[in-house]
C-alpha cells in the first residue's frame, strides 16, 4: 500500500530580489510516519430508528504511540461538518454514541487524523450504510380528483399522505378487497373510468419496517360512492276503471339502472307531469278514451346531468270485440296416435284482452298436470293438452278487457276426448271416400245431364266441356259443400265426436277444414 506525505519548507532570506525557494521533497514510501496511524474501522448498525440512540465505534488497528488521535465521523462527500468526534489518546476505540436524524441515513465514514500533527494525513474507514427508518404516522387520504360522491365514468383520483414516515410502501383497498396493481402508483390511486362497482370504503395503508422484524403500519379509510347514471327507461300503462264510463291510463315509467333520486316525467308532445323519486319507477295517471288515439307518450328519467328517453307509445286502446275465434292443431306420437293438441283463441279486436280457458265451464289456471297456457297477448292464447283420460272434456275460451271483466266474449265450445281423437285418421278416410263419392255422383248427373242435353241441342257446348266445367265447380270447396249436406257425417259426429250439446252442428265444417289445413300441410306443423 502507498500513501505520499508532502512537505514544503520555505526558507528566506532577506535579499529583496532572490527568493530562494526550496520546494521540493515530495516522497513516497511504505514505511512513512503514516505507519504510525493506520487505516481505521468503522462498524455499529446498519439500521437505526430515528430520536433512538445508536452506537457507532471507529477503531485504528495501528496507533501512533503517545500521540492523541483524533476520530471524527462523517456522512461521506461532505467533510464541513461531522456527525461525532472523539479523542483517542491511549489508542482506546472510539464509541460514538449519537441521537439518529433522519439525515444521517446514508454512507458514513470515520476519518483518523493525528491531533497536532498536520503534516501526517488523516487517514479515511471503509464505507458504513446506515438506513434511518422513522416509524409512518396518521395516514390520510386526500381525494385529488375532488368529490366523494359523483357519477360513473368520471375519473377517482386519492392519495394516501401520511404525517410522518419513510421507506413507507402503500397498500389499498376497496370493502377489504385488495385494488388491482394497475390502479396503483405509490401513495396515488387512479381510476379512470369508474362505475358503481368502484362505490365502497377504500382504506390505504402506510407501512415500514425497521430491523425486518418491527413493522409499523397506519391506515386511514374514506367512504367513496359513485352514482349510476339512470338508464333509458321502459314506458307500459294499463287501463283503470274508474266508474261505469270513464277511464284512466296508468302509465309506469321504469329504469333498469340508476341511482336515486330520479326525476321522471312524462310527455304527451308537451309535459303532462313530472316527479322525483327515491325509486326507479314512476307511476303516472292519464285520462283515457275507449277507442280513441290520443296521441303519443314518452317518459324522461333523469338524475345526472343527461336525460334518458323511453320509445313513444301511442296512447289507444281498443276495447275488446268480437268473434273470438277457436282453432286447434295436434301432433301425432307413436302409432300416429293424438299427443298433443292445441287450442288458439284470438279476437277479432282489443288491445288488453285477457284470455282464459275452461274445461267443462271450469277456470284453468296457467298450468295443470295435463296442459298449459301459452298466452301471447295481445295476439293469441295458446292453450296445450296433452291427451289422456282426465283431458277429456269441453272447451272453450273467453276474452274480455283485461280492465273490465264484464266485457267477457265467450269462444265456441269443443269437445275432446282421447279415443275419438285418434279416431280421426278413421274420419279423414270416410272423408275422402265421401268426397270421390260425391265426385262420382256429380260426374254421372253431369253425364245424365249432358245426355238429356245433347238429345235437346241445348246451347252449342260439348258433353266434354260441360263436364269439364261441372268439375271444376266442383273442385276445391268440396270438403265444404259435402260435409254441409251430408246428413249422414253431422250425425257421426254428434254421436262421435261432438258429443256435447254446445258442441254444435255447424263446427263441423271448422274441423273438416282444420284437418285439411293439416294434413295438406304438415311443414307448417311446429
Ligand atoms: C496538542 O495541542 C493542544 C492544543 O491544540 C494542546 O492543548 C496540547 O497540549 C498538545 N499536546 C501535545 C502532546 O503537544
Ligand atoms: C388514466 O388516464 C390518464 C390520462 O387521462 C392516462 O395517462 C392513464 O394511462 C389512464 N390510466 C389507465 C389505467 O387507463
Ligand atoms: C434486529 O433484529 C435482530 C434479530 O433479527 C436483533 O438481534 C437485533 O437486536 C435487532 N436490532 C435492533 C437495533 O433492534
Ligand atoms: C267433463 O265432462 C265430461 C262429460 O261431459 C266428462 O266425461 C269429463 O270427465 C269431464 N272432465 C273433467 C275434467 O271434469
Ligand atoms: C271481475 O274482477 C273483479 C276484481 O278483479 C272481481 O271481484 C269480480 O268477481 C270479477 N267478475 C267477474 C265476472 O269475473
Amino acid at each position: 500500500m502507498y500513501s505520499c506525505t508532502k512537505g514544503i519548507s520555505f526558507s528566506s532570506r532577506m535579499f529583496p530580489s532572490l527568493f530562494v525557494v526550496i520546494l521540493g521533497l515530495c516522497y513516497c514510501s511504505e514505511e512513512n510516519s503514516e505507519s504510525s496511524l493506520g487505516i481505521p474501522r468503522l462498524y455499529g448498525p446498519s439500521e437505526a430508528l430515528v430520536k433512538t440512540i445508536a452506537e457507532f465505534n471507529c477503531e485504528l488497528l495501528t496507533y501512533p504511540d503517545g500521540e492523541p488521535v483524533l476520530l471524527q465521523l462523517f456522512k461521506a462527500g461532505n467533510r464541513d461538518n461531522f456527525l461525532a468526534e472523539y479523542t483517542s489518546l491511549d489508542g482506546e476505540i472510539a464509541a460514538f454514541p449519537m441521537i439518529i436524524k433522519l439525515h444521517y441515513e446514508g454512507n458514513l465514514e470515520c476519518v483518523a487524523r493525528l491531533r497536532n500533527n498536520s503534516n501526517v494525513e488523516p487517514t479515511v474507514s471503509n464505507i458504513h450504510h446506515l438506513r434511518v427508518v422513522e416509524p409512518v404516522r396518521d395516514a390520510r387520504i386526500e381525494v385529488l380528483s375532488g368529490r366523494v360522491e359523483f357519477f360513473e365514468g368520471e375519473t377517482l383520483e386519492l392519495r394516501c399522505k401520511v404525517s410522518a414516515g419513510n421507506h413507507v410502501s402503500y397498500k389499498w383497498l376497496l370493502n377489504d378487497q385488495l385494488v388491482s396493481h394497475s390502479h396503483v402508483h405509490g401513495e396515488i390511486l387512479v381510476i379512470n373510468r369508474t362505475t358503481s362497482k368502484d362505490s365502497g370504503s377504500y382504506m390505504c395503508v402506510a407501512t415500514n419496517i425497521f430491523n425486518k422484524t418491527k413493522v409499523f403500519n397506519s391506515s386511514s379509510t374514506e367512504i367513496i360512492t359513485v352514482k349510476d347514471m339512470v338508464s333509458h327507461p321502459d314506458i307500459s300503462f294499463t287501463v283503470s276503471k274508474e266508474d261505469s264510463h270513464s277511464y284512466s291510463a296508468m302509465v309506469t315509467c321504469q329504469s333498469t339502472k340508476g341511482t336515486p333520486p330520479i326525476t321522471f316525467s312524462i310527455y304527451m308532445t308537451e309535459l303532462v307531469a313530472s316527479t322525483i323519486t327515491q325509486e326507479r319507477n314512476a307511476k303516472f295517471k292519464v285520462p283515457l278514451v275507449l277507442g280513441e288515439h290520443l296521441g303519443w307518450l314518452q317518459c324522461q328519467a333523469r338524475n345526472a346531468d343527461q336525460t334518458a328517453y323511453s320509445a313513444w307509445i301511442r296512447l289507444e286502446v281498443v276495447p275488446v270485440s268480437g268473434p273470438v275465434m277457436i282453432h286447434y292443431d295436434y301432433d301425432f306420437g307413436e302409432n300416429y296416435a293424438v299427443t298433443i293438441v292445441r287450442f288458439y283463441c284470438k279476437a277479432a279486436e282489443g288491445s288488453l284482452p285477457r284470455y282464459q280457458w275452461f274445461l267443462n265451464k271450469t277456470l284453468l289456471h296457467d298450468r295443470g298436470s295435463f296442459y298449459y297456457v301459452d298466452h301471447q297477448p295481445p295476439e293469441q292464447s295458446i292453450l296445450v293438452l296433452s291427451v289422456s283420460r282426465s283431458s277429456a272434456g269441453t272447451y272453450h275460451c273467453e276474452v274480455s278487457d283485461s280492465f273490465d271483466n264484464t266485457t267477457a266474449i265467450n269462444s265456441k265450445r269443443w269437445y275432446l276426448d282421447k279415443e275419438e281423437l285418434n279416431r280421426l285418421p278413421v274420419l279423414v278416410v270416410v272423408v275422402v271416400f265421401g268426397c270421390f263419392t260425391a265426385l262420382l255422383l256429380v260426374v254421372t248427373i253431369c253425364c245424365w245431364v249432358g245426355v238429356v242435353f245433347r238429345r235437346r241441342r241445348y246451347g252449342g257446348k260439348s258433353l266434354v266441356a260441360l263436364e269439364m266445367d261441372r268439375m271444376v265447380d266442383a273442385g276445391e270447396p268440396d270438403l265444404k259443400d259435402f260435409t254441409d249436406d251430408a246428413d249422414v257425417v253431422k250425425t257421426a259426429s254428434d254421436v262421435e265426436f261432438d258429443q256435447a250439446s254446445e258442441a254444435s252442428v255447424d263446427e263441423w265444417p271448422q274441423i273438416e277444414e282444420e284437418k285439411t289445413t293439416i294434413e295438406d300441410e304438415p311443414a307448417e306443423e311446429p
